[in-house]
């Protein structure tokens, strides 16, 4: 539920109403991604990923820090996550912090380390069974595998299988936190299971499991959805009293859901896009459900044009689907004159998002052979 006064909510088990992303820097105490930062990324990268430039990653933690570590040589892994869960598979907005991680691992020759938490919506949804989310996660790890990963560079850690290994940096690190902080932060209450209580000391861990593996202290920097801040939040400031660095993060916003009616893209609607979606479905929902900013009439579009802040297809071109700025441009413009209408946009973004699935797809199906070669052996 939402707190008196508050018209959105971000935790990681709810993202409701329209998110005010300047207000939630404020609450969340984290800083603005800035084009002085983002110029210092480009120094080490050359040129900048859009979801950079087009401040889809729109806020951090400790990003200077970081890069003033892998300028002094002292290089950072990447680490980010995914919980898999019946009938929650992954959507176009969960693509956004891994391709993220992709690009940064071979812009940086970075490793990643990529947690599945099993246990976790087995944990938090009563319905859902550890046999559920053990098979969901092999489909899921299809879909990072797909992404382009380097095998050699990238370890899956999948918490039930891997527990011997993270289960006593879990405890070292849930020692330290409070039941009331946890409450206060995801909203928990007395009734809530003592897994999900004890979960996020779990998440914590691969933030500095790759430290604890090679004897030394190794940054990390964490992209994520804003969602999962809080577990890190909570879970910072525990690191340096274990020894170890506080990671860096970079927070993305969300891929809005197709309503256009705030919130984010969310696995269990059915105004999401899929990444097993077929063509006809994909071009059904968008043309049933993307949320237009045109005019109810095609004559009163031509003479007052449409609004491309509020339409989800263009918005959808801005943050994922349409990476040529002047091209960009010119469908932002000719909407607003009225010159391009509400189904020819919607055609565009229909066309770019099959294109990228069709390829994703084929990658996704060529995974299959592949997942054990990402499963790190301890
Ligand atoms: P999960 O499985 O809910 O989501 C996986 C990642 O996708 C992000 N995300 C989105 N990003 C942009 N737009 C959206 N509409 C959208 N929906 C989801 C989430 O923020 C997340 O980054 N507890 C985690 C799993 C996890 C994890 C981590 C995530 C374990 N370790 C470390 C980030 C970093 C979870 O339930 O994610």
């Amino acid at each position: 539920m939402k707190k008196e006064g508050k018209e959105f909510k971000v935790t990681p088990y709810e993202v409701s109403g329209k998110v005010n992303y300047e207000k939630l820097i404020r609450e969340f105490g984290v800083e603005k991604l800035d084009d002085k930062l983002l110029e210092r990324i480009k120094k080490h990268t050359k040129e900048l990923h859009l979801f950079l430039r087009r401040k889809v990653f729109f806020s951090h933690r400790d990003l200077n820090w970081l890069l003033d570590e892998q300028e002094k040589g002292n290089k950072f892994f990447l680490y980010t996550g995914r919980a898999s869960s019946t009938g929650s598979k992954v959507h176009l907005g969960h693509l956004i912090p891994w391709i993220m991680c992709k690009w940064l691992q071979d812009k940086f020759n970075a490793e990643m380390w990529f947690q599945f938490p099993d246990e976790e919506k087995f944990l938090y949804k009563p319905e859902v069974t550890l046999k559920d989310t053990e098979k969901a996660t092999h489909e899921d790890m299809l879909d990072v595998i797909a992404l382009g990963f380097n095998p050699k560079k990238t370890n899956f850690l999948i918490d039930t299988k891997h527990a011997g290994l993270m289960y006593k940096e879990a405890c070292r690190v849930a020692k330290k936190i409070t039941f009331s902080t946890v409450k206060a932060s995801f909203g928990f209450n007395d009734s809530t299971n003592i897994g999900s209580i004890f979960y996020t000391a779990m998440q914590a861990v691969p933030a500095f499991l790759p430290s604890v593996l090679k004897g030394k202290n190794i940054p990390c920097l964490i992209p994520l959805g804003i969602d999962q801040d809080p577990h890190f939040r909570i879970s910072r400031d525990i690191m340096p009293k274990l020894g170890y660095y506080k990671p860096a993060i970079l927070h993305s916003v969300f891929l809005p859901s197709l309503s256009g009616m705030g919130g984010k893209m969310s696995a269990s609607k059915e105004y999401s896009i899929f990444t097993t979606d077929t063509e006809k479905q994909v071009e059904e929902k968008i043309k049933k459900y993307a949320f237009s900013g045109g005019q109810p009439t095609v004559q009163e579009h031509r003479k007052k044009g449409g609004n491309p802040d509020v339409d989800v297809s263009y918005q959808y071109l801005k943050m994922f689907f349409e990476p040529d700025d002047k091209k960009l441009q010119k469908i932002h413009d000719d909407y607003k004159s009225g010159k391009l209408l509400t189904s020819e946009l919607k055609e565009i973004l229909i066309e770019k998002i099959n294109k990228f699935l069709k390829e994703h797809q084929k990658k996704r199906e060529l995974a299959r052979e592949q997942v054990d070669k990402f499963i790190f052996k301890d």
